[in-house]
């Protein structure tokens, strides 16, 4: 099977162009711009000398700390090496054969579900209605006759339309998923920006629900790969089981264990990035010919004029070093979509003029 294309991949980039990694903008995955925490990174020095040993398989402290954050119990959370490697547990773990996708979405879903050998079925969102999730289409296809499916994957908010479907729709959909006995993943990667509407106090109810977290995005350290899943004990249980040991190392752990109780962090990085937000969308829509879909994340859907492809304007901004995600091959989506993430305003201002010279070159 082909990989998916992520954003994110700097090192391809600065090989090509035989420029330090440093040198390069990467608005293709959506990391916090403010950086690691200074006590994640004191962390790291600390954790250095347990190295000689393996890491926790249990990830034990780690785990009593998320279950505190979470209201659950510690034996209803897993850690894995990053949310993908749970992402990729989930469908052989537990036998899903056929599974229901709410797209547009992250294309790790269906690479994880085909590979473990299960048919794969799409919802799409409409562009037309801003990509906002259907409840009553997911819920039309999971009533249609002989339609069935072992799993509904959820992204929420989603990556990478940006938007979120409501606590209430989630319910009404667990309900429904529940009563099928399917499972319904939920995968909240990006509910650190939107936090209200996080669903994880709903699984004492729906004990067929999974809720995947990752701390990478938030906390800027996707090279350190951590994320978790919290769900019922024995969902739980039957995950570990399939999981290589020792896969979240040391330093992932304590450097998890150091920013989970950074509030001062989480505050800073909402406030920023909530303003942000909405002064980078105010500067891209001042391009003219180009949609900015809505957001409640850290990045941005952007569709650009129909005379003007994805990658044509993807490796333009490549080549003054600014990296941005294509969407064209994302089922559901147009070959005009690209997604950006929100950075500082010094790089979002960068990037909007490099954008709009991108444009104007092309109308000219
Ligand atoms: C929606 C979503 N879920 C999960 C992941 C995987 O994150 P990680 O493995 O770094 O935790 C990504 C990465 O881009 C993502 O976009």
């Amino acid at each position: 099977m082909t990989q998916p294309t992520h954003g994110g991949n700097v090192y391809k980039v600065a090989r090509e162009q035989r420029i330090p990694v440093d040198r390069i903008m990467d608005f293709s995955a959506s990391i916090n711009p403010l950086g690691p925490p200074a006590v994640g990174l004191h962390a790291i020095r600390s954790a250095l000398k347990q190295i000689v040993h393996y890491p926790d398989p249990d990830c034990w402290k780690l785990r009593q700390a998320l279950a505190q954050q979470c209201g659950v119990d510690p034996d209803m959370i897993l850690v894995g090496n990053g949310s993908t490697e749970l992402i990729h547990l989930l469908p052989r773990a537990l036998a899903i054969k056929s599974a229901l996708i709410m797209g547009p979405t992250f294309a790790e879903y269906a690479r994880a579900l085909t590979d473990a050998g299960s048919s794969v079925q799409y919802v799409h969102a409409r562009r037309e209605e801003c990509f906002r999730p259907s409840l009553k289409e997911v819920l039309h296809q999971l009533s249609a006759k002989r339609s069935r499916f072992d799993a509904v994957v959820l992204c929420n908010p989603n990556n990478p339309t940006g938007q979120v479907m409501n606590r209430l729709a989630v319910r009404e959909l667990a309900e429904v998923v529940d009563r099928q006995q399917g499972w319904l993943i939920v995968d909240e990667a990006f509910i650190d920006y939107c936090q209200t509407q996080s669903v994880v106090s709903m699984l004492s109810e729906y004990p067929r629900m999974m809720v995947l977290r990752s701390l990478t995005k938030f906390y800027a350290m996707p090279g350190l790969r951590i994320g978790y899943l919290v769900g019922a004990r024995k969902v739980v249980e039957q995950l570990k089981d399939r999981q290589p040991p020792w896969s979240v190392n040391s330093l992932a752990q304590e450097v998890s264990l150091a920013v989970l109780h950074d509030h001062v962090y989480v505050t800073r990085s909402r406030t920023f990035m909530k303003s942000e937000r909405s002064r980078f969308m105010r500067g891209l829509r001042s391009l003219s010919g180009i949609r900015v879909f809505p957001s409640a994340a850290n990045f941005v859907l952007i569709e650009l004029p129909t005379s003007t492809c994805a990658k044509e304007v993807t490796d333009r901004l490549a080549d003054e070093r600014l990296l941005v995600r294509d969407c064209s091959t994302v089922p559901g989506l147009t070959t005009q979509m690209i997604r950006v993430a929100i950075r500082t305003a010094k790089e979002n201002r960068r990037l909007i003029t490099a954008l709009g010279a991108c444009l104007t070159k092309k109308q000219s």
